[in-house]
């Protein structure tokens, strides 16, 4: 196995972590996939890949509306890349991370995969749309199979405490925004907006366990190599079918810490919208997966580990 990362979000140690957690060391090598000759280096050197999973991506979705050409470019650049070292090499799957952004606000809840997709919300949630076009057209004319996976709201981290999310700066994310509050390092939770059209009036989201999510792709790689896919490019909602408000989620975090982190109501963040929560029944039956780890398990996994990293 080996890893590409520019290492913009992320730290080198990551490789010693994993062989902390699995015994396996992957291989790591650092450069940026938006770099057309590095990146056709890399396939040629590893063109017996079977497969690449790629996760490479800016996903801050308000910094995409002030910075939508770095969004367009980082995302769809490395992208095509990738998709060109593959294809000239023969190297024949691809699981792509996708979002449950490029629903936008569906009509109906829960969203399953046959929802159609709505005019993006933000610059990250198109960069998403287009990516799975790429991606779609690119299996039409060539010989690669793709699977995308439509994430709805990673949360939480490895329950070693060894590897998590590492936010740049103020995070963009309700959960981290959360533990930071808690550990001390930023004054207040803000909630954004409690008018919405849900029972407590803020905005609902189906938060997923990031372990749960990882298994995901192990059974989606496995299926594309041993030949188990329907068709050449499928697309999986990664949720629970279940959607909480962002005060659900506090209440969570003070069950499981003992703690009262301050908050505040504040108006509505743009881009952001109501209620969104996944229809899993398609990724349950044919992928033979479920997301198993309950709101207070992921909180309670995210603590921990904002608790690890301020303790180093
Ligand atoms: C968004 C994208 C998702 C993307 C993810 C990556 C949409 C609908 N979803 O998730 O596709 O993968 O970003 O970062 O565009 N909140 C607060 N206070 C905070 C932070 C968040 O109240 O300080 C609220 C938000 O308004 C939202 C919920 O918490 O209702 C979750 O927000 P966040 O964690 O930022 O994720 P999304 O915006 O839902």
């Amino acid at each position: 196995m080996v890893i590409v990362d520019a290492l913009f979000n992320s730290n080198a140690e990551i490789a010693d972590k994993i062989e902390l957690i699995t015994g396996i060391r992957p291989k790591l090598e650092i450069f940026d996939l938006c770099d057309a000759d590095k990146s056709a280096d890399f396939f040629r050197r590893h063109n017996d890949l079977k497969g690449v999973i790629h996760f490479a991506a800016h996903k801050a979705v308000g910094e995409s509306v002030e910075k939508p050409l770095m969004y367009y470019r980082n995302n769809l650049v490395s992208l095509i890349n990738i998709l060109e070292g593959m294809t000239d090499n023969d190297i024949p799957n691809i699981v792509f991370s996708s979002s449950c952004t490029v629903y936008g606000q569906p009509d109906e809840l829960p969203v399953s995969e046959k929802a159609p997709i709505k005019k993006a919300e933000s610059p990250y949630g198109n960069t998403k749309q287009i990516s799975e076009e790429i991606i779609s057209d690119t299996i039409l004319a060539t010989e690669l199979r793709g699977i995308a996976l439509r994430y709805f709201n990673p949360i939480g981290a490895h329950e070693s405490a060894l590897i998590g999310e590492l936010p740049i700066g103020v995070p963009n994310n309700l959960v981290p925004f959360i533990t930071q509050t808690a550990i001390g390092i930023r004054e207040q939770i803000r909630v954004f907006g409690d008018d919405y059209n849900t029972p407590d009036g803020t905005a609902i989201r189906d938060y997923i366990h990031v372990v749960d999510l990882a298994k995901a792709h192990v059974v989606a790689i496995d299926r594309m190599i041993n030949g188990k896919m329907k068709k050449d490019f499928e697309v999986f909602n990664l949720g629970t079918g279940i959607g909480y408000s962002v005060l659900d989620v506090i209440r969570a975090f003070e069950r499981v810490s003992g703690m009262k982190p301050n908050y505040k109501i504040v108006g509505r963040r743009e881009g952001d919208v109501e209620k969104v929560w996944a229809n899993p029944d398609f990724s349950n039956r044919e992928l033979g997966w479920k997301a198993e780890q309950g709101l207070d398990e992921m909180v309670a996994s995210a603590w921990k580990w904002e608790q690890a990293i301020r303790k180093k």
